[in-house]
């Protein structure tokens, strides 16, 4: 048996690393920088007091030097490293480790829910847990009759044969605990759906590899846009991106150094305050791939696509999560430093934060699949686990997931939790990596 744990894996939208050719021209020209490192600053020092052991009382906006006193330091979880020290004291903002005490349900700011309100009992609904009658229907309408609130799954073990998608928020899928509960699918996503591919695999020729080898999940979290896949289709993945011209709120209009907060917009008229906005950059001609790269040469870099020489060919590809600080004329002052730089070539802009599908979860299952031996990297059957596609603030949380190809899956998604999650494999091993994870 092979069998990995993993805990704590949260995921949130955001970049970062490395170029050349910028000025600072805010840091450099604008005066009242020291203030606005005050702020930010403050706002960091509050945020060390919420992750660690807080004083009742917030200090007034610190100095330097009061760094230091309050860990950023979840509780239970202590980490030393050249980039953090033992308490976040040699973190920087300009520095390679992001900032990742955002990452997770509510941004970290909030436990995850328990005792909620029981809203349906799949039982209720015919399902029988027995391991051979089968409840896909059962479970579709305990789904289809929820709009929120938690579907519980009793003791047993219920046999399921095809995807069950959940796109209404404040859904949880809950059992009686992890080896308690079973849900065991008995089908991959090929015996459902089929296969589109030529079956050569294991090249770069994307229309011949599996349709299933990077999704989508059999149960779904599946926010607003989220593909059917009854027409079938190569690699669906879940949802419609949250960012669109309909979120765009402003254009950025000045340079920005990683690690700074400052950021100049054409107008602030749709900012406000305390605001979740999601700020985006995308790359036109290679030279935002070069700068989060350190300024190699990405000559060679991209030949799978074909692309001449990078690998970003998109606008909006780099996204990053914040509030709004402080509003200014002509300029914002962001909550949680830049995690990359900001280049105009690069149609940086500001826009809503669209969280999708929100507050759902899945814990205290087995997700157990029927055993196969896997038939390779690229050619996945598509024993796929658990995917969460446009949501945000969700969680998956004391599960074990057992003979999947891909386990768990986030795409466009922000905030989630993962916590306490094993992964196993019953008859031999699966090859493999533990998770199939994209921060996206
Ligand atoms: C950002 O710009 C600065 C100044 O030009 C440069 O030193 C740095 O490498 C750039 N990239 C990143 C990811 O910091
Ligand atoms: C949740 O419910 C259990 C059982 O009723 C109770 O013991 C526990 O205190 C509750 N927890 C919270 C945080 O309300
Ligand atoms: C899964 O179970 C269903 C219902 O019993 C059955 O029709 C189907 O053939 C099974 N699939 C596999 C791959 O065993
Ligand atoms: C990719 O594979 C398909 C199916 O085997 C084949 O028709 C196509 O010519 C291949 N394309 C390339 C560029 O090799
Ligand atoms: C979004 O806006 C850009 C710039 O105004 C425009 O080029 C693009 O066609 C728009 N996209 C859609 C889907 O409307
Ligand atoms: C970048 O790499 C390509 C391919 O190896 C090479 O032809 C080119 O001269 C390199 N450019 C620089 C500036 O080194
Ligand atoms: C990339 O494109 C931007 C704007 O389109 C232009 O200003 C810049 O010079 C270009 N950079 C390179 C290296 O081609
Ligand atoms: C982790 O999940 C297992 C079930 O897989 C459960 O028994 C255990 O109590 C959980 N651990 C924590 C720390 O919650």
């Amino acid at each position: 048996m092979r069998v990995c744990t993993i805990f704590v894996l949260a995921a949130f939208l955001s970049a970062g690393s490395s170029s050349t050719h910028f000025q600072d021209v805010f840091e450099a020209s604008e005066a009242g920088q020291s203030s606005i490192n005050s702020e930010a600053l403050y706002k960091r020092i509050k945020r060390r007091i919420f992750l660690g052991q807080a004083p009742a009382l917030l200090p007034p906006p610190p100095s330097q030097a009061v760094v230091s006193t309050y860990p950023i330091m979840v509780p239970g979880f202590a980490f030393t490293s050249s980039l953090w020290g033992a308490h976040g004291e040699l973190w920087e903002p300009t520095g390679r480790l992001l900032d990742y005490s955002y990452a997770g349900y509510m941004a970290n700011e909030a436990p995850i829910p328990i005792n909620q309100t029981i809203a349906a009992d799949v039982v209720q609904f015919g399902a029988v847990g027995d391991g051979v009658t089968d409840c896909t229907q059962a479970f579709k309408a305990a789904i289809a009759a929820v709009s929120s609130g938690v579907i519980y799954v009793p003791p047993g073990t219920y046999l399921i044969t095809t995807q069950l998608t959940i796109s209404n928020s404040g859904v949880v899928l809950r059992g009686a605990g992890a080896g308690v509960s079973t849900i065991y699918i008995n089908n991959s996503l090929t015996d459902v759906f089929g296969q589109l591919w030529s079956g050569h695999g294991k090249d770069t020729n994307i229309s011949a590899q599996s349709d299933w080898k990077d999704g989508p999940g059999m149960i779904r979290f599946a926010g607003p846009g989220s593909a059917d896949l009854a027409g079938v289709g190569h690699v669906q993945i879940g949802a419609q991106d949250p960012i669109s011209n309909a979120t765009l709120l402003t254009a950025i209009t000045g340079h920005a150094l990683r690690g700074s907060v400052k950021v100049m917009v054409a107008s602030t008229k749709a900012l406000k305050p305390n605001q979740w906005v999601t700020i985006t950059i995308g790359d036109v001609n290679g030279t935002l791939v070069k700068d989060l790269y350190n300024n190699v040469n990405v000559t060679n870099m991209c030949k799978v696509t074909g692309q001449p020489a990078y690998c970003i060919n998109d606008l909006r590809v780099m996204r990053f999560h914040s509030r709004i600080y402080a509003v200014h004329t002509n300029y914002i002052v962001l909550e949680r430093p830049l995690p990359f730089n900001i280049s105009l070539e690069w149609v940086p802009e500001v826009h809503a934060f669209v969280p999708g599908i929100q507050q759902c979860g899945i814990e205290a299952l087995t997700i157990q699949f029927q055993w196969k031996q896997y038939a390779g990297h690229l050619l996945e059957d598509g024993f796929n686990g658990i995917e969460f596609a446009g949501a945000a603030n969700c969680w998956a949380r004391d599960l074990i997931i057992s003979n999947s190809d891909n386990h768990l899956f986030m795409w466009l998604s922000s905030f989630i939790t993962v916590n306490n999650v094993t992964v196993t494999s019953l008859l031999g091993s699966r090859k493999g990596g533990c998770f199939y994870l994209t921060l996206s």
